[in-house]
């Protein structure tokens, strides 16, 4: 089976405070990166899968976030939509930590 990952450097950990999302762009697309309180990181699509807002743009809650614009929750960790309007989940992204660096399977 062949491997379709591909690992792009992404941010210093650092770039991030714990318990907060930094947005990353990537050629056209848009990631959303979160750092938690326990130093681990996850990435999902930036954009809200209910209309057009930047996920980034909202407010992380442990291992939440809420869309800034009708305030649908989104569990980090799998994407999973957790309350309405938003139904469908975000996409996310596998992330490992080297010395430092964050990197994203963007493939
Ligand atoms: S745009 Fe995110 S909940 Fe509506």
């Amino acid at each position: 089976m062949p491997d379709n990952s591909r690992w792009i450097k992404a941010l210093n950990l650092t770039d991030i405070v714990p318990n907060d999302v930094k947005r990353w762009d990537y050629g056209s697309r848009s990631f959303a990166i979160f750092r938690t309180a326990e130093d681990r990181c996850y990435a999902t699509d930036d954009i809200c899968t209910h209309e057009y807002a930047h996920i980034s743009d909202g407010f992380v809650m442990n291992h939440t976030i809420e869309c800034p614009r009708h305030a649908s929750s989104f569990d980090i960790r799998t994407g999973e939509a957790l309350n309405p309007p938003a139904c469908i989940n975000l996409k996310t992204y596998a992330t490992k930590i080297e010395d430092g660096v964050i990197y994203v399977d963007v493939g």
